[in-house]
């Protein structure tokens, strides 16, 4: 069994098979966080993109606790140039850890670190532990590959961003779930400030409506499968 904890924003936890996998940990600087950095151990971060909301403490949580950061190749040196260690990928690359799978995804956005450098495309994560394929969506927009994407890696749990303005939007959202076709969605980006404070309640009635099993996990609310 593995258990996937809501960090707020686009941030998770997973923790599976005696490891602890973060997924964009965005956590000093962002209001809803229901932990400081400094509190959170992993032996793996994931970084979808380089914007400020998404590769957040990723240095510091890796130099603290040993971690590996896995990111795209530009993202991946500049987490090394400070001192973290680090394990690149690019879209469409899959790496076997000893966690299980990590695959990036292409994702339609922008990814530049917090001083204005490239970062690299964006990205979204394919995370296959213990036999279960989780896809976090990255921040993005709609785009019909998201087809493939489910055609191609048959997803249990859809992590998808909703909180329009930056990415896609609820509307959006539903339809990338109708491409992905994931047995669970389960949104994020949304909430965190103003530009994004989109009615998550909504999204999931929507799908609701459409068939589509959703959940709403709140804040530091773990979810086991
Ligand atoms: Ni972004
Ligand atoms: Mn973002």
């Amino acid at each position: 069994m593995a258990r996937l904890t809501y960090l707020s924003h686009s941030g998770w936890l997973i923790e599976s098979a005696g490891y602890k996998i973060c997924i964009d940990p965005f956590l000093d600087g962002n209001p809803l966080a229901p932990v400081s950095a400094k509190e959170v151990k992993a032996d793996f971060i994931i970084v979808s993109h380089a914007h400020g909301d998404h590769l957040g403490d990723a240095i510091p949580i890796a130099r603290a606790s040993g971690g590996q950061i896995i990111a795209n190749f530009e993202i991946a040196n500049y987490c090394q140039a400070h001192g973290a260690q680090t394990h690149a990928l690019h879209i469409g690359g899959a790496h076997s850890f000893p966690f299980g799978r990590v695959k990036l995804t292409p994702a339609w956005h922008g990814s530049s670190f917090p001083d204005g450098s490239y970062g690299g495309s964006p990205a979204g994560i394919l995370l296959t532990v213990e036999g279960k394929t989780i896809y976090h969506s990255g921040d993005t927009g709609l785009f019909m590959d998201m087809q493939l994407i489910g055609e191609m890696n048959p997803v249990d749990i859809f992590l998808v961003c909703i909180g329009d303005n930056f990415t896609m939007g609820i509307d959006d959202a539903v339809k990338a779930v109708e491409l992905v076709k994931p047995k669970l969605t389960i949104p994020m980006h949304y909430k965190t400030f103003g530009l994004i404070d989109v009615d998550a309640g909504e999204f999931v009635g929507k799908l609701h409506q459409k068939k589509f099993r959703a959940s709403l996990l709140q804040i530091n609310q773990s979810y086991d499968f």
